[in-house]
């Protein structure tokens, strides 16, 4: 066994096949003993509940290269539990947190070639998923699931890495109010990709989703939270109970915290207020923490004083410091990281 010959710093965040797969089926109330496979299809019934009502919850974390060579994994109790959440939302059976964490030691383990070497700049995102494989025609939670883990090499998510983002705020929802914004489930990122292609298509990197009900207050984007610097060097992130709640956030509000010794709010974000920022980032497994240099609402520029040229002074030190946590230059707070090599 030798690390797979890639171009580590240039891998962009695309799926990958690797060599192995933890597959777990749910059949007659319970779930049954969990398998790798080399397999990566799925054959399922025509009509699966995935197939005809979008039953189906997800995660994403990531297993790092530490600088003693060690491999490991961040905080992914807390991608368990909130699969756990995520699929009782959805009315599907939970799958067990301790057996969550053995399927991504054993999917990180049997994959081990596949982790990309510490500073290349690239991580290994692990995906869990759990979807309704059993058939069912009339609207009702099926009575079978798989859960599987996959694993993909990927570099940063947006092109062109630390760059500022400039993005637009949407004419479309992404969450309904009571709806699953707050869960990980399929169905959200389905909704979110037409003005996902929207806003691709007029040149913007992302779309700022506003409150479903009022639509004035800031909520997330397709795929990240958001965290803002006031003019004081302090940080804002946005309350809501229609956006994920990102453990990458959580972890940067513990780290502004008690590394930076900042203070953070946590309130509603309103979008007449942006331009009182002086920077701006999104935050998440697969963004990290993102800069976003502009926002674009119907013709108006919100520019943030960080500029379009490099990432804010607070954002890059929340940045540096959580990598560094991550790949193991900085001491974690206990529990944050799990050790798998
Ligand atoms: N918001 C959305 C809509 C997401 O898809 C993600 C990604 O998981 C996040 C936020 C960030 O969450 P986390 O930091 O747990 O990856
Ligand atoms: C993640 O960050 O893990 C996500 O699921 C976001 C997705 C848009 C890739």
């Amino acid at each position: 066994m030798s690390k797979k010959d890639l171009d580590w710093a240039n891998i962009g965040f695309t799926y990958m096949p690797t060599d192995m797969r933890y597959v777990a089926n749910y059949k007659d109330g319970e779930w049954g003993e969990g398998t790798m496979t080399a397999d990566s299809n799925v054959v399922i019934n025509e009509c699966a509940g995935i197939l005809q009502y979008c039953q189906e919850c997800f995660e994403g974390l990531k297993a790092y290269t530490t600088e003693d060579g060690s491999i490991v994994t961040f905080r992914p109790d807390l991608n368990a539990d909130r699969m756990i959440d995520s699929a009782k939302r959805l009315e599907m059976p939970a799958f067990p947190k301790e057996r969550f964490l053995e399927a991504v030691d054993e999917v990180v383990k049997a994959n081990a070639d596949w982790v990309p070497p510490f500073g290349s700049g690239a991580t290994l995102y692990i995906r869990p998923y759990m979807f309704a494989s059993g058939p069912v025609i009339g609207v009702k939670p099926s009575d079978e699931y798989q859960f599987r883990m996959f694993c993909t090499p990927v570099g940063p998510y947006f092109k062109g890495g630390a760059k500022p983002l400039t993005l637009c705020v949407s004419d479309f929802d992404r969450a309904a109010p009571h709806g699953t914004g707050h869960v990980k489930a399929g169905l959200n990122y389905a909704m979110s990709l037409h003005a996902n292609v929207t806003a691709h298509a007029a040149g913007y990197d992302e779309n700022v989703f506003l409150d479903p009900a009022t639509r004035t207050y800031v909520e997330e984007t397709g795929g990240a939270n958001f965290l803002f610097v006031d003019k004081e060097g302090n940080i804002v992130i946005p309350k809501s109970d229609s956006i994920l709640p990102s453990i990458t956030r959580r972890s940067l509000v513990y780290v502004a915290e008690h590394y930076l010794g900042l203070k953070v709010t946590e309130r509603k974000v309103a979008l007449a207020e942006l331009g009182d920022f002086a920077e701006a980032g999104l935050c998440g497994t697969a963004a990290v923490i993102s800069p976003v240099g502009k926002i674009v609402n119907h013709g108006e520029e919100i520019c943030f004083p960080s500029g379009m040229d490099e990432m804010g002074p607070v954002t890059k030190k929340l940045y540096e410091t959580l990598t560094g946590i991550q790949m193991g230059t900085i001491e974690a707070p206990e529990g944050w990281i799990r050790k798998i090599v």
